[in-house]
């Protein structure tokens, strides 16, 4: 049994005892905050019109899409008739890469770029797009996990059609240079998109400082709905449209729209941009505090993209001869709620991609915790992981026999 309060919650274990359990994992999703709940529940009961629709019930719905498209707008420094509901992050880097390649190809531009950071949305479009025939050049990023403007201005040609590269990194929370690197590109006529997922509601998200073309974001990432997201298009950008069927969302994006789920959306967008400067201060002093623990509590750590401009919220933390997933289990049974970058399947352990792009050595590629806060997370919290941390990894390196050098 769970009773799930925000950040952390209690749970009845096996034996009948009852424990706390914190949840560190907002990277991979955020607990909905109660506001967007109540406005979903109310737009399912009282908004069932199609938006689509000329009468009243239509026109109801309508309304409520064009509020939640509003505020949405307002937090990324954008004109609410250039967001594009989407069914998340996913669809939103999908229609922005499909999009924008099928759209330049007539002009003979059949050459991408993006970063070997990238989540898995962005990478494998891009593969299935090598497969039909586009040329991918990956950029990779430093030793810290930023790429570098110059490195791009060099995988630029011009038969370039778009460059992708994300705001903020989901594993290790490095800040990418968007900006400076939009600006090489923008200026050879290459579009410039951008997955903003883990940076919407962590930091300052303006689409013209960004001075992108294009930019995704999703719900479930600021305590908003999952199934929901949205991608901004700067007004007047070439993109083939990649659902087809009517002529929701100006044609952009056919189906008709969820509107609860855009509702909750926009209540999560409007909570975000109020909260936004004192949850990130908060965060990042809890988040440095953490870190600090750690490095000074368990000896042979180190934190990935330590000394870089980082989103506020998330952490990761190399643990030298452990393996990230006995550390990740070993802590969910001690009540915390924390993550790998890598993806554990059938019992193998995939190196991190990210962390391999920086160039770590392997062993380093799958040591490593990704701890994320979120908006309900507590200086006890923090204190009570670094507390459990020590005699966990002491333990698993007990097991495994493997000791610091
Ligand atoms: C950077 C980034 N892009 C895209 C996504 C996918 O978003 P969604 O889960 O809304 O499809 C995620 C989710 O983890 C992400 O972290």
């Amino acid at each position: 049994m769970l009773w799930f309060t925000g950040g952390a919650g209690w749970y009845a274990t096996a034996v009948g005892s009852v424990r706390t359990r914190i949840y560190l994992d907002h990277n991979a999703t955020t607990p909905v905050d109660p506001a967007v709940i109540d406005a979903v529940a109310d737009a399912m009961r009282a908004e069932f019109g199609n938006a689509s629709s000329v009468h009243h019930f239509g026109q109801r719905a309508k309304a409520r899409l064009d509020d939640a498209r509003q505020d949405l707008a307002t937090l990324i420094g954008a004109a609410p008739t250039e967001v594009v509901f989407t069914s998340g992050g996913t669809e939103a880097d999908n229609l922005a890469i499909r999009g924008a390649a099928e759209a330049l190809e007539p002009l003979g531009r059949r050459h991408l770029v993006t970063s070997s950071l990238e989540h898995e949305a962005v990478l494998t479009t891009m593969r299935a797009l090598e497969r039909r025939g586009w040329r991918v050049t990956r950029v990779a990023p430093d030793a810290q996990g930023v790429v570098h403007p110059e490195a791009i201005a060099e995988a630029l040609t011009d038969d370039t059609a778009l460059l992708s590269l994300m705001h903020g990194n989901n594993e290790i929370g490095t800040l990418q240079p968007v900006a400076a690197c939009a600006a090489l590109a923008r200026a050879r006529g290459i579009l410039v998109h951008t997955d903003a997922v883990q940076t919407v509601g962590k930091v300052p998200v303006d689409v013209h400082a960004l001075d992108v073309d294009l930019l995704s974001l999703s719900g479930h990432k600021i305590y908003g709905p999952k199934g929901v997201g949205a991608l901004w298009i700067r007004r007047g950008t070439r993109l083939q449209s990649a659902m087809t069927g009517g002529k929701q969302e100006r044609s952009r994006r056919a189906g008709t729209e969820n509107v609860p789920a855009i509702v909750g959306l926009g209540v999560a967008a409007r909570l975000a941009g109020a909260r936004l400067e004192t949850d990130a201060a908060r965060q990042a002093v809890l988040r440095d505090s953490l870190e600090q623990a750690i490095l000074a509590r368990v000896p042979g750590t180190h934190v990935n993209g330590a000394g870089q401009p980082r989103v506020p919220n998330t952490t990761n933390i190399g643990f030298e001869g452990i393996e990230a997933e006995s550390l990740l289990i070993a802590l969910d049974l001690d009540g915390f709620a924390v993550s790998t970058g890598s993806a554990c399947s059938s019992g193998t352990l995939e190196p991190s991609h990210v962390l391999k792009a920086m160039g770590l050595p392997l062993h380093e590629t799958q040591n490593a915790l990704r701890i994320s806060l979120g908006r309900h997370t507590t200086p006890d919290d923090i204190a009570a992981l670094a507390d459990a941390l020590p005699p966990i990894v002491a333990r698993l390196r007990s097991l495994t026999d493997r000791r610091p050098a």
